[in-house]
């Protein structure tokens, strides 16, 4: 019992769903965002770049009539999904997992799509960026829209480590390298459990750390009609973000700031 218990303990995909998402606010911004776009709610969400599929399955979670397809490249990350987040679906039937390359997924009619976690920073030219958004663009019905994140901020292009106490492990986030001249940088995660097992590299990224006139511009090249940048409020005891995103054409200088970006067809 207590083998088992720890190695349900110590799953990264387990950590990683902890530390790293917020599915429920993640959903709650993309559900309100596109009543107050469209006028109606969303049916149809395919969730790019799924891993396990776990804002898919918060997105089906919400009213019997969503459907949602989760796009992974990765066979293991899907199985762990299946095996481990479908089972809490009511309606299996509403959560697919998809194996494919997000751009040739032929998932299309979506209401939403989604590509968070900063995972298409791994496309770094721009012609191939383009042609994702482009893919992206075609899937979407005409009432679409597709939402993005995106971070920066002057330490996002600095070389450091930062930890975070979780509930038995400890989450460190590592931006191992950046490169100025091309703007690529390599991030890891690890994790460190109570035990003092140590999961280095549990998570690697290597990316390019494209900026928001680069992304707003690539959108519109690629067909998008309209571009918007959501930014965070702050709140005013704390100083930190306070988890309302608005509408902004001006962003604060933070040291390290997450956006979303919001694109109509
Ligand atoms: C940062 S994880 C994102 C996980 C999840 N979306 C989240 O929000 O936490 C990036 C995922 O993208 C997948 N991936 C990388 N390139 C891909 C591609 N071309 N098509 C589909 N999935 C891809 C990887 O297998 C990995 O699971």
């Amino acid at each position: 019992m207590n083998a088992f218990f720890i190695m349900i303990k110590h799953d990264i995909h387990k950590m990683y769903q902890e530390s790293v998402q917020c599915v429920e606010a993640e959903i709650d911004f993309v559900e309100a965002t596109y009543k107050k776009l469209r006028g109606n709610s969303a049916r149809f969400l395919r969730e790019d770049f799924s891993g396990t599929g776990q804002t898919a399955a918060e997105w089906v979670s919400r009213n019997k009539n969503n459907k949602a397809w989760a796009v992974d490249l990765d066979g293991e990350v899907l199985k762990w999904g299946i095996n481990n987040v479908l089972p809490n679906v009511s309606d299996s039937q509403s959560l697919t997992y998809i194996q494919a390359d997000v751009r040739k997924s032929n998932i299309a009619q979506m209401d939403i799509v989604l590509a968070m976690n900063f995972s298409y920073f791994l496309f770094m030219q721009r012609d191939v960026l383009r042609n994702y958004f482009v893919t992206v663009k075609n899937s979407l019905e005409d009432t679409g829209v597709f939402f993005l994140d995106a971070f920066g901020g002057y330490e996002a292009a600095k070389e450091l480590t930062e930890e975070r106490e979780c509930d038995g492990f400890t989450y460190i986030w590592d931006q191992h390298s950046f490169n100025p001249i091309n703007s690529e940088m390599q991030c890891y995660i690890h994790f460190k459990t109570g035990d003092g097992t140590e999961y280095n590299r549990a998570f690697s990224y290597y990316w390019r750390l494209w900026t928001l006139p680069e992304l707003q511009e690539l959108l519109i090249e690629a067909g998008f009609s309209q571009v918007d940048i959501y930014w965070e409020g702050t709140d005013e005891k704390s100083g930190e973000g306070d988890g309302d995103f608005k509408v902004s054409k001006i962003g604060t200088a933070d040291a390290g700031w997450v956006c979303y970006i919001v694109a109509l067809p």
